[in-house]
């Protein structure tokens, strides 16, 4: 109760970054988020048309709407406004828009709240995603590492700053990261690893430098925007066949909801949590711990 969050990677009500911020709001805490520009006006447009109202996207436990208070465009491939290419400048996407660079985000939000207690990663890009690692370009490879791995860290360098002591990081990470997932390809599995092993670094780092916990949950497979865009086979999708496995496989199974994602992410950001750092916490039904199914 009276946090404030920063949750980068929220464009739409279908993902973990909305549900972590859905059960953030519900226990009470401020909720800003970080939008990636390229998607930001149609996010904007949607919150404005009241669509997320309708499928009771906002409504929260005791009835009240979702209030987000600000939404901070943000690109987490660029550290510094130096960083951002000139064609990025121009892109009309990207055109107006004030500091999109994660340390001006930084400087942004610090301006309108002074610190923060919790920050959110919930994002990943991976632009030769449809390509097994065999035939991924260096250039998707190291694309996939700077917008899904790296970004972590530069997000906690820069707000590490701008945080209150005792406060917490929490990212999403997916267990093709250790066991091969046919089909997770771009070098994300590789980028999922990174962020897995970084947040242990991190933990450490930010542990001693700002007092702060590092924490990532390994999510169970859910319809996202950006999971949907991973296959499209004839029959099932990548993440339809996922969805499907878990559910028959898993030690309880039953539906995996972005909510049950977002209820363990708010216990985790939590001051109950507070000696827990540098752990990847499964929230997949338990589907991790099986070797062999039936
Ligand atoms: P999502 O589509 O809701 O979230 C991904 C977000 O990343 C989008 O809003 C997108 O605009 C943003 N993004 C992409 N590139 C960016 C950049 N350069 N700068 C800023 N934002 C950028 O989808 P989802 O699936 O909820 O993803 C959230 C996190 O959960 C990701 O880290 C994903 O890998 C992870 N995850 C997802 C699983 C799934 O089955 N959907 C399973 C396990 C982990």
């Amino acid at each position: 109760t009276g946090k404030t969050a920063f949750v980068a990677g929220v464009a739409d009500s279908t993902g973990y970054g909305w549900a972590i911020c859905k059960a953030l709001a519900n226990a009470g805490c401020k909720i800003t988020v970080g939008t990636w520009p390229p998607v930001l006006g149609i996010f904007q447009k949607s919150l404005a048309s009241g669509k997320f109202d309708e499928a009771a996207d906002m409504i929260l436990d005791d009835g009240s709407k979702m209030v987000i208070e600000k939404i901070y465009p943000l690109d987490a491939v660029f550290d510094t406004k130096a960083d951002v290419p000139e064609d990025v400048l121009s892109n009309k996407r990207y055109a107006g828009l004030d500091g999109f660079s994660i340390e001006e985000t930084a400087e942004a939000v610090k301006a309108d709240y002074g610190k923060i207690d919790i920050l959110v990663h919930s994002l990943a890009n991976g632009p030769e995603v449809q390509k097994p690692l065999l035939e991924t370009s260096r250039a998707g490879y190291l694309a996939a590492a700077s917008a899904s791995s790296y970004s972590l860290v530069s997000l906690v360098s820069k707000f590490g700053p701008i945080m209150n002591e005792g406060g917490s990081v929490l990212s999403l990470t997916y267990i093709a990261s250790e066991k091969v997932i046919p089909g997770y390809g771009g070098g994300m599995s590789s980028a999922k690893a990174a962020l897995e092993s970084d947040t242990r670094v991190l933990a450490w780092e930010a542990g001693r430098k700002y007092n702060i916990a590092v924490n990532t949950i390994s999510a169970g497979p859910l319809k996202s925007r950006a999971a949907s865009a991973i296959s499209k086979s004839d029959k099932k999708s990548f993440i339809e066949v996922g969805i499907d496995y878990c559910k028959a496989n898993a030690p309880l199974a039953k539906d995996l909801y972005s909510d049950d994602v977002g209820q363990t992410a708010c216990c985790l950001l939590s001051p109950l949590f507070g000696a827990v750092t540098g752990v990847t916490l499964y929230v997949d039904n338990g589907m991790h711990a099986m070797g062999m199914i039936q």
